[in-house]
């Protein structure tokens, strides 16, 4: 899943990942938890993550080969968040080659900054199961408790307006350039981020035939 930060790549995998049976990877979770266990990587993560910025490539791509090498992972995995410079992207086309496969898609949800940004301030995200709810656009029937396992919500450190801003900047900078890289392999599908889940839902299904 390629797009914005708040372009829906968290909700659209969640959704996605329950209907075929196989993960979610998401490389902010594995480094959101990290921080929240204080590992090492978390405390070096941490820092990239406050400012806006991406964390080092030779980093996530670790992280990445280690998940991928998982059980879980054998049949099938949706990606959300990853490759996101194209040096991770290129380091990624060597770790399918590896093991011997191919990129089925890559979903590119395009959605206009003034959008991402008021869904972004109004984000909360479940404790318990990390369902994403929106105060306005999707809020639990109980105001901060998810209404899947009844943990509480909480605001993510990186959605404060002035790290958002900074974190548009970086993904125009780094991550945008990975459309054209992915045009040209003939793998991109574009799907218009704007307009209810279920319809975006429906529209990436239709696009990749699941
Ligand atoms: P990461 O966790 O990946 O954040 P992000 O890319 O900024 O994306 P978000 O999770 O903010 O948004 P999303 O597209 O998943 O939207 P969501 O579904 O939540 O990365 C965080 C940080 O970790 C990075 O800044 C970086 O430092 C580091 N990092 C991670 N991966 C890295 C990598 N590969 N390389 C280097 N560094 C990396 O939706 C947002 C909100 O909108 C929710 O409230 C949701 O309910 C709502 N919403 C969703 N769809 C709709 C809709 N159709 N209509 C109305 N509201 C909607």
């Amino acid at each position: 899943m390629l797009g914005p930060p708040g372009g829906g790549k968290g909700t659209q995998a969640k959704i996605l990942s329950e209907r075929l049976g196989i993960p979610q990877i998401s490389t902010g979770d594995i480094l959101r938890e990290a921080v929240r266990e204080g590992t090492e990587l978390g405390k070096i993560a941490k820092k990239y993550m406050d400012e806006g910025k991406l964390v080092p490539d030779d980093i996530i791509v670790g992280i990445i080969k280690e998940r991928l090498s998982q059980p879980d992972a054998k049949n099938g995995f949706i990606l959300d968040g990853f490759p996101r410079t194209v040096a991770q992207a290129e380091a990624f086309d060597d770790m399918l080659k590896g093991i011997g496969e191919s990129l089925k898609a890559v979903i590119f949800i395009d959605v206009p900054k003034e959008e991402l940004v008021r869904r972004l301030t109004g984000r909360r995200t479940c404790s318990g199961c990390g369902r994403m709810y929106h105060v306005e656009f999707s809020p639990p029937k109980e105001e901060g408790v998810c209404d899947h396992c009844g943990k509480p919500l909480y605001q993510r450190d990186d959605d404060k307006e002035e790290t958002i801003v900074k974190r548009l900047e970086t993904y125009e900078a780094q991550t945008l350039p990975l459309v054209d890289y992915y045009k040209k392999k003939g793998f991109l599908v574009e799907i218009e981020g704007v307009g209810s889940i279920e319809d975006i839902n429906r529209k990436i299904r239709e696009a990749i035939g699941v």
